[in-house]
């Protein structure tokens, strides 16, 4: 075959063949050019090869503002605070002149491509507020047959969900802007009360005014979280905060002051709790601005992957970590990177009644079988008592084992995806590849190849191809979008490919949640690997987190794909539930895509300005449909 076409062309034997064959290449290669499919069965094809942005070199491009006298009447004012000794008056609630260099354009509401006969309902009920379809389903929740192992915590996703718009809480207002949100809140954005009383003697949260304050307490910080922080890493000094260990999960994490505060030294903490008596948790760090989600320990699998987080910690997180055998302990084995540190603080640590004793000793037993070792065991000067367990590097300890219990996984529990599925009672092999490698010292590390990538073939060239790409479209056209960056903090990468979105945001002061989907190749790995946060999700489903809890929610040629298996309307009722009022979603997609997009957001009332044809920045308003 290739001789033909090399004699073919080299001697041009046949002029008919030959007109004929280029002008079959330079159909489909027009073809080609024309469309930015998204492949999934390439692992790494997370967009379009051939993406072509103009990017424009003079300074006297204007840009088209999502200005008209339409759009500005659909936008209800946000309620703004008003008496004289309250924070900065949020400003960016006004339409902000946008001085970037890209010529974004209004766009579509003269010309809906798509038949959207949309007459948009307010949710009825005052619980609405507050709506997660996946963890607010009574009617499921009350079928259990059992709620011994958290069930009724979990998700139970409706087979549908209520086609309608979340009303806001009365006097809902623009949220505190970071840093100082991590400190105090609005009271009216969060309604709930019962943490205050609750935990009172805690110092969890105060009610000042209008405000909720967090000082940092928390059931074992009782000289303060910084204390508390500083306090393991003088127990262990080989923790290194923020450059041996960044990532971490924070398993019960009450309003995740701990999360928040190991911020501060390079740490990022993925904090989680479910949704129970301890009213609102999640949605105070959210609002906050600290990275948190909604889950529990339960039945299931946490929607992380293997070989994750550097450090897994719980403070009296109220988990029984010995049960079933041992279950969420080989969970968190799973989930822990090889070498990584459970640091766990509770009763059974430090205090000698039976209970505790008959606890402690069931934790030796399993963490024997599992091959942990106790690295550290200490006392603070506050009487709290703390453990730190390592996982170990490589998988000969489990050979060595008297008895082959827990069992290691056999290969098809291996590569099955953490999503709706139940906790196992075998334990993963370690890598024994590179992927087993501790990941080189932050901030390098976000940058270096990822260990579980490099055994891939060409994994350099990809990944660096991969940063490259982010990094030029974040510079070049994110930050010369509508969007105003300063108010932005929550941010959400609905298909995280690589990270390399949120690698290029590193410097700036948000976190980004990465979403891998579970349609997608299984990324995830190396998103952590990079020193990154992410989780596993449908999007065809809801998100298991509050509503507006994010600032920003980023997209990248997620939506063609989606649009096979559910209606993109569902998933837009879901950005907007999840998006805060004057947040923004940023996309890139196909033409059609894009203008699908475009044209359900404006029935939204949202402003909608495009770049292209192939970017779309959607700011969703204030506006709700009268009850
Ligand atoms: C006593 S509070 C401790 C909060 C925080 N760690 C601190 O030290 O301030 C217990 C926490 O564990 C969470 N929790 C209870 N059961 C859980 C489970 N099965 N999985 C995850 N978190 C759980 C609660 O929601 C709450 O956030």
């Amino acid at each position: 075959m290739t001789n033909l076409f090399e004699s073919l062309f080299k001697d041009r034997k046949s002029p008919v063949i030959f007109t004929l064959f280029t002008l079959l290449i330079c159909v489909m290669t027009l073809f080609v050019a024309n469309t930015s499919t998204f492949t999934t069965s390439d692992p790494i094809s997370f967009y379009p090869d051939d993406i072509k942005v103009q990017l424009p070199l003079e300074h006297d491009a204007l840009p088209v503002l999502p200005d008209s006298k339409d759009q500005q009447e659909h936008r209800a004012p946000p309620v703004l605070p008003d008496s004289k000794d309250q924070q900065e008056p949020p400003k960016d609630h006004q339409e902000l002149p946008h001085e970037g260099l890209l010529h974004w354009e209004k766009a579509f509401d003269n010309n809906v491509s798509v038949d959207l006969n949309m007459n948009w309902k307010l949710c009825k009920g005052a619980v609405m507020v507050d709506y997660m379809p996946c963890l607010d389903n009574l009617k499921a929740i009350k079928a259990l047959k059992s709620r011994r192992h958290m069930e009724h915590r979990e998700r139970h996703c409706p087979k549908s969900v209520p086609r309608c718009l979340l009303p806001l809480p009365k006097g809902y207002k623009v949220k505190v802007a970071w840093p100082k949100s991590r400190d105090m809140i609005w009271y009216d954005n969060v309604p709930h009360p019962k943490l205050v009383e609750y935990k009172k003697e805690q110092n969890w949260v105060v009610k000042t005014g209008e405000y909720l304050v967090f000082p940092g307490g928390g059931t074992q910080f009782k000289e303060g979280v910084n204390h508390y922080i500083n306090f393991i890493e003088k127990t262990l000094p080989a923790i290194q905060w923020g450059k041996n260990i960044r990532v971490v999960l924070d398993a019960g994490c009450g309003v995740a002051s701990f999360g928040g505060y190991l911020l501060d030294k390079n740490v990022i903490t993925m904090s989680f709790a479910p949704k129970d008596e301890h009213e609102a948790q999640i949605q105070f760090a959210l609002e906050r601005g600290i990275p948190a989600t909604l889950s529990v320990i339960g039945t299931q699998k946490l929607t992380f992957p293997d070989n994750g987080f550097d450090l897994i910690h719980c403070a009296r997180c109220r988990v029984h970590w010995d049960a079933d055998g041992g279950k969420p302990l080989y969970e968190l084995n799973r989930i822990l990177r090889p070498g990584g540190y459970f640091a766990w603080s509770a009763t059974p640590v430090y205090r000698n009644d039976e209970r505790d004793q008959k606890v402690w000793n069931a934790m030796v037993t399993v963490t024997t079988n599992m091959c942990w070792t106790v690295v550290a065991k200490t006392f603070d000067s506050s009487g709290i008592g703390l453990v730190i367990y390592q996982k170990p590097t490589s998988s000969s300890c489990y050979e060595k084992r008297k008895k082959n219990n827990p069992p290691i996984c056999k290969n098809n529990e291996r590569n099955q995806i953490s999503w709706y599925t139940r906790l196992s009672s075998c334990l993963i092999p370690l890598p024994m590849d590179d992927a087993a490698r501790w990941p080189v010292s932050w901030p390098n590390r976000l940058t270096s190849i990822p260990p579980s990538l490099s055994s891939e073939v060409d994994a350099g060239n990809k990944f660096d191809k991969d940063s490259k790409h982010w990094s030029r479209i974040v510079t070049d056209i994110y930050m010369e979008a509508p969007i105003n960056w300063s108010t932005v903090r929550n941010v959400m990468d609905m298909n995280a490919g690589y990270g390399g979105f949120a690698a290029a945001l590193i410097d700036r002061p948000v976190w980004v949640m990465n979403v891998v989907p579970i349609d997608m190749p299984d990324t995830l790995t190396v998103i952590f690997d990079r020193g990154l946060i992410g989780t596993y999700h449908d999007w065809c489903e809801s998100l298991s987190t509050y509503p507006r809890t994010y600032d920003l929610i980023h997209s990248s040629f997620l939506f063609k794909n989606l649009d096979k298996r559910c209606d993109i309307v569902d998933v837009v009722v879901e950005i907007d539930r999840i998006l805060r009022p004057d947040g923004y979603l940023l996309v890139q997609d196909s033409m059609e895509g894009i203008r699908k997009l475009g044209s359900i957001l404006n029935t939204l009332h949202w402003s909608v300005t495009s770049y292209q044809n192939q970017f779309l920045v959607g700011r969703k308003s204030f506006w709700r449909p009268k009850p």
